[in-house]
């Protein structure tokens, strides 16, 4: 049944770690937070959609038919109009609050975010129902048109290529549409098998910390990475690096030889997390944090020196581990501490947090 009203949420994500091996066809354990972005949808009596961003007081507004390329925040709505008609659900003209809680740019998702609260608003207001998550208690899906999350992680991630400009992987939209509470999310990029592995804290705490630099993936070192991986691929024969031979990849001419080392080694940490944390040996979890940071600064390139200060804050304050997290160039710094150590005061606490939903308030 199309709704008339609808207030959709998907949140932020923390990668506990696997940082760029999605794109690579790695592994990655990401969790969903508790911030997110909420989006207020209106079906509209005409053919025009108005959108308005509340953080930045913004405005949109265009034709359901209009195909123009803008920019910044707008790029995510048109792009989320566009994408549902390709696939043929397409949405009704709407009028959009775009609020919530999760800071742009800031290595927590905002973009995925963005885009999956977006989707879920405009389907529910066309009558198109989205898989049911997935809860020890879940319904079975309801019966008539339905899309499943992972289709749904696709054409988000579509947005984004091709509206925003910024060639980034799945990882954020399905964190963002599969997170569950108190679990990460081992996800396998060859298959996406998405196994929820309990994350269980005790007194410990994730922190993330602002690096205070702001990153913009489209145009930015981002998409060189990916072109570099892409190039390492074609010269070694295999269509992802995580298929790749480490003596093979050794061989590589540099930077493509780091930037594959990088992908194989993070694989690996990502499957010695997994372990760790069903041991619930949280401090092998903090070397590995450490251990991916220095890979990612060295090896993949994509520290910054305010990250690099943001990284030495939080080991100042005593965290058994931190590392850059998402795409690079910038944003947010993960810390992980042990019960008596208390981190940083500016640094904000993080907990995993179930997946993007619509809200109770659906009048
Ligand atoms: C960004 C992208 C993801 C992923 C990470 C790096 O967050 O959106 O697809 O590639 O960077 O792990």
């Amino acid at each position: 049944m199309p709704r008339e009203r609808v207030r959709a949420f998907a949140p932020g994500r923390v990668n506990l770690i696997g940082e760029h091996t999605d794109y690579n066809g790695g592994v990655a354990l990401p969790f969903a937070i508790s911030r997110g972005i909420v989006v207020d949808a209106v079906a509209g009596d005409d053919r025009r959609v108005r959108a308005h961003a509340l953080d930045l007081d913004q405005d949109d507004e265009f034709g359901l038919d209009d195909r123009a390329r803008v920019a910044d925040w707008r790029a995510f709505v048109r792009g989320a109009f566009a994408e549902l008609g390709d696939a043929g659900l397409q949405p009704p003209a709407a009028r959009l609050q775009i609020g919530g809680d999760l800071p742009r740019g800031a290595g927590l998702s905002s973009s995925a975010a963005l885009e999956v609260a977006l989707c879920l608003a405009l389907l529910a207001l066309a009558g198109v129902a989205v898989e049911p998550l997935a809860t020890p208690t879940a319904t079975p899906p309801p019966a008539g048109a339905s899309v499943a999350r992972l289709e749904l992680a696709r054409l988000c991630a579509r947005i984004e290529n091709e509206w925003v400009g910024a060639q980034t992987g799945l990882l954020d939209q399905l964190a963002s549409l599969f997170g569950q509470d108190e679990h990460a999310l081992l996800i396998d990029f060859a298959t996406f098998a998405i196994e929820p592995v309990p994350l269980r804290l005790g007194a410990w705490r994730l922190v993330v910390l602002d690096s205070g630099e702001r990153h913009v993936h489209a145009g930015g070192g981002y998409n060189e990475r990916r072109a570099e991986c892409a190039r390492a691929c074609e010269l070694l024969g295999v269509a992802t690096l995580s298929e790749a031979d480490a003596l093979a990849a050794a061989r590589l001419p540099t930077p493509l030889r780091e930037r594959a080392e990088h992908v194989l080694c993070e694989n690996e940490r990502v499957r010695a997390a997994t372990s760790a944390l069903r041991g619930g040996d949280l401090t092998a979890l903090g070397t590995l944090l450490s251990a991916s940071h220095a890979s990612l600064r060295d090896l993949y390139a994509i520290s910054t020196p305010a990250v690099e200060a943001t990284v030495q804050r939080l080991l100042d304050a005593g965290a058994a581990g931190a590392r850059i997290i998402g795409g690079g160039f910038g944003g947010c710094v993960l810390g992980l501490f042990a019960p008596d150590v208390a981190p940083p005061p500016d640094a904000l606490v993080v907990r995993p947090g179930a997946g993007a939903r619509l809200l109770e308030d659906q009048r």
